[in-house]
């Protein structure tokens, strides 16, 4: 059944269809190169990956472990405040595993960087990226993205995890969020 769009929602940019797609692509992917390796964790970042992350792993051929960190660089308005906070951290160690942070969006790039910068202490085997969405004119750091979704243009997207002030999460599709939501904010 297909949800009618959201009225404060101005166009959807990314379908059910398109994210059903690329998600099991993703996942035959890192299956393929993580089956020789062993010991997997994935490890999303909350909140906004929490769909992803749920589909994702769902979609992974080979045995993972997963864990989540929560991060906060946004107040309830779409601008960065440039600085990351550690929210939750993780319950176990990484130390002898090959760590796969799974992110919903590469903004600015300080998150990442943040997250790469952190797992550096933690001992993991290798540690890399998968993101389900890019803004690249948005980068204010350079970061390496390892597993990317969908590169998309400098719009505030939501649905599929990603929110504006809380709202929004549980659309199934990526959506262009109106600009008369933020506006009237
Ligand atoms: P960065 O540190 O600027 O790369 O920001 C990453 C975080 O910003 C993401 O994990 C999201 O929580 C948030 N973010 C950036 N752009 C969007 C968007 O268009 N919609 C929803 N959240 C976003």
């Amino acid at each position: 059944m297909t949800r009618p769009i959201d009225p404060l929602i101005d166009r959807v940019l990314i379908d059910e269809a398109q994210l059903d797609a690329r998600v099991t692509a993703m996942a035959a992917q890192i299956s393929a190169h993580y089956q020789a390796q062993g010991n997997l964790v994935l490890v999303g970042i909350l909140k906004g990956s929490f769909i992803f992350m749920a589909d994702l792993a769902r979609r992974l051929t080979i045995p993972h472990r997963i864990e989540f960190m929560a991060l906060s660089s946004y107040g309830d308005l779409s601008t960065s405040s440039g600085e990351v906070r550690m929210m939750l951290d993780l319950r176990r160690p990484v130390a002898g595993e090959h760590v796969l942070l799974v992110e919903d969006i590469v903004d600015t790039g300080l998150t990442l960087q943040y997250l790469i910068e952190n797992f550096r202490a933690r001992h993991a085997l290798s540690v890399a990226n998968c993101v389900l969405l890019s803004k690249p004119e948005r980068r204010k750091v350079q970061v390496q993205v390892d597993y990317l979704g969908f590169e998309i243009p400098d719009v505030w997207v939501v649905g599929y995890g990603l929110d504006y002030a809380e709202r929004f999460r549980t659309l199934p599709y990526i959506g262009v969020l109106s600009p008369s939501v933020y506006l009237n904010s």
